[in-house]
């Protein structure tokens, strides 16, 4: 497998003084990505404010543009989509590239599972090793018809249903990407279709799906579990949509003003749906100063100014069913815990091993690069802070395609007793672009590495 970009980008975060001043994280990804194909379906202009500028959610635009939206820049924070309507994508002329993104792939393929047109997909080096199968198995049920590489993988070819039946699903993993292909799968299908996930995860979808004029029902479906129905053929109709920033993106930051001393930094109008918010929970637990200010709900998504202040962190058993609501924190909560005093163990870590990256592997690869002692087995990571700064060596952290490793391991190189180098900070752009001029406005010192 390929593991780098063409041209990679190696980056050295060097030790620094105290991050004072305020971050404007870029939007929520999930939420952009929903936002225009959503946006897609409905009928007349809708307008997103905010809209991340990241390759993922480029990729999306670019793969909805050949199905027939248009999508253009109405001025600086908006976004413009004329929607076809509810089985109004058109068969595209071309493969759709997904880039990086499995939620643009996961989602979209549920968007194609029941339209009547034939589309191929594919991915980068990361995305086309990433399981498939958890949307193809449910979206066959629906009518869909798929060829895909061996194990499921991108490149593949999805048949639309022409006659799509709605179907009551347990997801086997608590998953939004596949709750989410199912739930907008079901919009172009008659009857009800209903998915049921063993634990809540991520529900923007369902928030937007309303905000949008469609009906969807959540129940109780056992403890920790819910049942969500979505109508078939609502009327979804425009709607502006304002995307806070991304709560995962805010992490880095958040965490590098924890570990830098002295530090003191403002994070506007992030985004704390509680289905997101186990990282900051955590983060508490092990003594973090972090304030929730001006709290509110916009289009549907609660909302905060987090103020975030230097704290001495201790380690914390985090439970396993807190996962859902923090899966893609595991990296920075991971680089937090090195700076902690104490073991942080984590547990219910299977779904990493399918991320952007073997994230279990690549975490425990940064922390070895970084100096940090750990204990690793099944779907558990003990981190061994020490109560003092680790030590990094020469080594450079691999970062396997994963903008959130990249990122993670430059954090951990503002507070440690030394440099850090990842080895390619390319695919920081995916989610988070502009990530190093804004630590560097914070007061980091994150460049170029030097040539050996
Ligand atoms: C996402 C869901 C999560 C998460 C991903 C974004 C989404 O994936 O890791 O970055 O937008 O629905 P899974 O649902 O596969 O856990």
């Amino acid at each position: 497998m390929m593991t780098e970009t063409e041209h990679p980008q190696p980056l050295t975060s060097h030790p620094t003084g105290a991050l004072k001043g305020s971050a404007l994280v870029p939007g929520d990804k999930s939420i952009s990505h929903r936002a225009l194909m959503i946006g897609a379906l409905s009928v007349g202009r809708t307008r997103i404010n905010g809209l991340l500028e990241g390759e993922d959610v480029r990729a999306t635009a670019a793969a909805l543009r050949r199905l027939g939206v248009t999508i253009t820049r109405e001025d600086d924070a908006t976004t413009a989509i004329d929607g076809v309507g509810l089985s109004g994508l058109a068969e595209p002329a071309a493969v759709l590239d997904l880039g990086n993104s499995g939620t643009g792939a996961r989602l979209l393929l549920g968007l194609l599972a029941t339209h009547p047109l034939v589309a191929q997909l594919t991915g980068d080096a990361s995305l086309v090793t990433r399981p498939m199968n958890r949307v193809i198995e449910p979206l066959s049920r629906m009518g869909a018809g798929f060829t895909a590489r061996d194990g499921g993988r991108l490149p593949l070819t999805v048949i639309g249903a022409r006659l799509p039946v709605p179907i009551t699903y347990q997801l086997p993993v608590a998953s939004a990407q596949v709750k989410s292909a199912i739930l907008l799968a079901g919009l172009n299908t008659p009857g009800e279709t209903t998915v049921i996930e063993p634990q809540a995860t991520r529900d923007h979808t369902e928030l937007m799906l309303r905000h949008f004029g469609a009906r969807v029902t959540v129940t109780d479906a056992g403890p920790g579990a819910r049942r969500i129905t979505v109508g078939g053929h609502p009327e979804l109709e425009a709607r502006p949509v304002r995307v806070p920033a991304d709560p995962s993106s805010a992490a880095f930051a958040a965490v590098a003003a924890l570990i830098v001393p002295g530090s003191d930094i403002t994070i506007p109008n992030v985004g704390i749906n509680p289905l997101r918010t186990g990282l900051y929970t955590t983060l508490i637990e092990m003594g973090a100063d972090i304030a929730f200010g001006n709290q509110r709900v916009d289009a549907g998504e609660p909302v905060a100014d987090l103020r975030v202040r230097a704290s001495s962190l201790s380690g914390v058993e985090v439970p396993a069913a807190r996962a859902p609501s923090m899966i893609d924190e595991y990296p920075i909560l991971a680089v937090a815990a090195a700076f902690a005093e104490g073991p942080t163990t984590m547990g219910g870590l299977a779904e990493l091993r399918v991320k952007e990256s073997d994230r279990i592997k690549a975490i425990t690869g940064g922390l070895a690069a970084i100096g940090s002692e750990f204990e690793e087995g099944g779907d558990r990571l003990t981190v061994l802070g020490t109560g003092r700064p680790p030590r990094p060596g020469k080594a450079t952290v691999a970062t396997q395609l994963d903008h959130r490793i990249a990122m993670s391991f430059l954090v951990a190189g503002m507070a440690a007793e030394a440099p850090v180098t990842v080895d390619d900070g390319s695919a920081i752009a995916t989610s988070f672009p502009g990530f190093t001029d804004l630590m560097n406005g914070l007061g980091a010192s994150i460049g170029e590495a030097a040539a050996e």
